[in-house]
């Protein structure tokens, strides 16, 4: 039974701005989805990678991945995405093969998650943990904020003691049935669950976490490039 590794990579990036879909951005020349798709693979756990493409580009991110070498133990696939995380997500899912039993989703936008995060969710996972999701402690206090009246400045509801708070990155592991179940399940208003694990929170179904990694960190403004140019050229020094 194998472990794969689900890529969302089919989000426009409108937070980053206007240009190139931000999965294949450069970063060091390279796009970032290569950087991606290499860190799935750098993991010997991982013998099979689904690139979920944006949705009218799955031709292209096909001939971008033949295009760059992968380790000889990790196969490939390419799907086509749909409007929302969740839902290029669940077409992800819908794609994997019969013999797959542990699933990581790992986001595009986190082209320079290190091998041993990636290697520390999936041993929990095979030792048993249903969902696992790699987290670190906030630098930020966290306040929950109302809505203000028209013209008005937002009113903080509440500050929840920062000690106990957690950001989640990936890649997040699944038992494969879990996942599968959650995304079948759930129901997510609006845009839709960025986050797979909570999914399977409102299965009911425990959830764990792992230590995650400052350079597993997602590329979503401006500024978050200019950070992730500067570790890959530590990276290179
Ligand atoms: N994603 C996806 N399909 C979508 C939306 C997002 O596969 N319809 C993917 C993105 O490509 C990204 C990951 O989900 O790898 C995390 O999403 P985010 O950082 O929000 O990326 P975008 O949605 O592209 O950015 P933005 O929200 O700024 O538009
Ligand atoms: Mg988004």
């Amino acid at each position: 039974s194998r472990t794969a590794a689900v890529i969302p990579a089919a989000g426009r990036g409108v937070r980053l701005g206007p240009g190139t879909p931000k999965a294949l951005r450069a970063l060091g020349g390279t796009p970032m989805l290569i950087h991606a798709v290499r860190a799935m693979a750098a993991s010997r756990a991982v013998g099979l990678v689904v690139v979920v493409a944006p949705p009218d580009g799955a031709p292209e991110v096909k001939n971008l991945v033949d295009a760059h070498v992968l380790p000889a133990h990790t196969d490939y696939l390419v799907v086509p995405g749909g409007g929302t995380r969740q839902e290029s997500v669940g077409l992800g899912l819908a794609a994997l093969p019969e013999d797959v039993s542990v699933v990581l989703v790992h986001d595009a936008a986190r082209p320079l998650v290190p091998v041993d995060t990636v290697d520390a969710v999936v041993e929990a996972v095979r030792g048993g943990a249903p969902a696992v999701v790699p987290a670190l402690p906030l630098a930020d206090t966290v306040k929950e904020v109302g809505p203000g009246g028209p013209g008005e400045p937002e009113p903080v509801l509440s500050t929840p003691e920062r000690s106990r708070l957690r950001a989640v990155q990936t890649p997040q592991g699944f038992d494969r049935d879990t996942l599968v179940r959650a995304h079948a399940e759930v129901a997510v208003d609006g845009e839709g669950a960025t986050d797979d694990a909570g999914m399977v929170e409102r299965l009911g179904a425990p959830v764990v976490v792992v230590p995650g990694h400052e350079e597993a960190f997602k590329v979503t403004r401006p500024l978050d490039l200019v950070l992730a140019e500067a570790v890959l050229a530590r990276r290179r020094a």
